[in-house]
């Protein structure tokens, strides 16, 4: 854990509690998870309770107490996209991956995730491949960004 980065981050906020989200988006970039010994830290030096930290990890699908791949896939199945055929896009995708939801590839490239939405209705069905938006899917779509991966 790079204490002194988040630090520095902290130093940033006159309310250091308003460092909270920074702060845990600069670790899962740089660790790839929210670790015990991250949460400890920051609810230390942040006064803010551990278990309100937890919630906060465990909430937003953008961190993850699990060390995470590559290149995290996530897929909305809220209405929209569920009614604009989600089943087929994560169909197609479980293929081409060979893995389940919740899983990631042998080789350590790919996570999939099912998620809520993701604010792209308007392109539903739509998924994420860790911070670029796509929509619009269709299984021949998803084959060639996957390629592109
Ligand atoms: S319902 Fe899928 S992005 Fe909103």
């Amino acid at each position: 854990m790079d204490k002194d980065k988040l630090n520095q981050i902290m130093e940033k906020f006159q309310d250091k509690q308003q460092a909270l989200l920074p702060c845990l988006h600069f670790i899962q970039e740089e660790e790839g998870k929210i670790s015990e010994e991250v949460m400890n830290f920051l609810a230390e030096n942040l006064g803010v309770p551990r278990v309100e930290i937890y919630s906060v990890v465990t909430f937003y699908s953008m961190f993850s107490l699990e060390k995470q791949n590559k290149n995290v896939i996530r897929v909305c199945a809220s209405l929209s996209c569920y009614l604009n055929g989600t089943d087929k896009i994560i169909n197609a995708l479980k293929e081409i991956l060979g893995i389940k939801i919740g899983e990631s590839t042998p080789d350590g490239k790919f996570t999939l995730e099912e998620v809520s939405c993701l604010g792209l209705c308007d392109q539903a069905p739509a998924m994420m491949v860790n911070d670029k938006e796509y929509g619009n899917l269709t299984e021949d779509k998803v084959k060639e960004i996957i390629k592109s991966y």
